[in-house]
């Protein structure tokens, strides 16, 4: 059976650099057929239906089905995935407390939809920003659907991570293993290299060799570089990241639903915004980047760590962010 896949945001930049390659099987390899679902809002509607209408000339042979609407009701119905990546832009002038309302105003209508019309094994991957703190919106709203269900994309921040020491230590990027990002996709969160291992040595001995005092590069670039990427993207290029983002979309997804066995080994880890049971001292229900496993489709944090006081303050102060935004949704009467 094809798997349902709901894309909301389909008419934007990222849904243009995802949907052909879900369609090419990238996502959920090359034998499992896949059936589309663009959801749009109707000034993003023509958008969408070009792109289907490019799908049909792809002739993807994985692609079943291809459906454009803007209806919730629709769009998430029989949805075993869903790609939230329709969000509100922040614009001129908009306080991060005006972009949380509008977000509000989308990902919990759409985590009530998601509860009402989707597959009963739906798995929600939340990419449009304020990331984590839309995916705990959805949650919040998703009645009858385990949180657990819910992600938020930080595999961009551990590719970016992962990027950044091949390059510092001139090593191909598929020798490093086992980078960790905790806390918010936001400049607060802690790309953390204490595990990471390059050719299966400890990457920082072989940074003390590049770099000398180790501790300085992370503090000084390594950190900054990977939490601010996004700005630099913006920067650079004139808009977010878009087939970063969307290639980390496919990352995500294909070890959520495949096993991180399968690409990062029995003991290996990545990392995703999942919701806090309290682990690693991070408030129950808010939704914080973590190691995680996935086994049988559920991530399974990774736990018994014992992070150092550095790595503790830097964790603390994501946290505490995470924590300031879902009061601030909580204000707005939203959860
Ligand atoms: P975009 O503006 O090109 O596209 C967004 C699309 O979403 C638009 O077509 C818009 O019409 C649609 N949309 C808005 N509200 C919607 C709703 N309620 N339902 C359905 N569709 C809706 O933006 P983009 O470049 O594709 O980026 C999308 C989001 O992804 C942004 O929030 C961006 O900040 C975020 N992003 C996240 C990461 C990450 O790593 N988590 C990385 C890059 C970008
Ligand atoms: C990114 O990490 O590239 C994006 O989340 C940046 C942004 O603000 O859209």
């Amino acid at each position: 059976m094809a798997t349902t896949i709901t894309l909301t945001g389909a008419g934007g930049q990222i849904g243009y650099a995802l949907l052909f390659r879900i369609a090419a099987g990238d996502m959920l390899g090359p034998d499992e057929p896949v059936r589309l679902r663009l959801l749009e809002i109707p000034q993003g509607l023509r958008a969408a239906e070009g792109a289907a209408l490019e799908l049909q000339d792809g002739a993807f042979e994985l692609l079943e089905h291809v459906e454009v609407t803007d209806d919730p009701a629709v769009g998430f119905d029989g949805a075993n995935l869903a790609l939230l990546v329709g969000a509100r832009p922040r614009g001129p002038g908009m306080e991060r407390g005006d972009l949380l309302a509008a977000n509000a105003g989308i990902f919990g209508p759409q985590g009530s939809a998601i509860a009402a019309h989707a597959a009963s094994d739906v798995r929600v991957t939340v990419v449009g920003n304020p990331a984590n703190t839309n995916a705990l919106i959805a949650a919040s709203a998703a009645d009858g659907v385990p949180a657990e269900r819910f992600s938020a994309l930080t595999r961009l921040d551990e590719n970016r991570a992962r990027a950044q020491l091949a390059l510092a230590l001139d090593a191909p990027v598929a020798s490093i293993r086992g980078v960790t990002i905790w806390g918010n996709h936001s400049a607060t969160q802690f790309p953390d290299i204490s595990r990471a291992s390059v050719d299966g040595e400890p990457v920082a001995e072989r940074l003390a060799q590049r770099v000398g005092d180790v501790r300085a590069w992370l503090e000084g670039t390594f950190i900054p570089r990977v939490a601010r990427r996004g700005a630099e993207i913006i920067d650079v290029r004139g808009s977010s990241s878009v087939a970063s983002a969307a290639n980390a979309t496919i990352d995500h997804v294909r070890d959520w639903t495949g096993g991180t066995d399968r690409r990062h080994g029995p003991d290996g880890w990545t990392s995703a915004g999942v919701v806090s049971h309290g682990e690693y001292g991070v408030p129950e229900g808010l939704v914080s980047s973590f190691p995680v496993r996935a086994i049988d489709g559920d991530w399974r944090i990774v736990e018994g760590w014992e992070p150092d006081a550095p790595a503790r303050a830097r964790m603390s102060a994501s946290i505490a962010e995470l924590a300031e935004e879902r009061d601030a949704v909580r204000r707005l009467g939203v959860l």
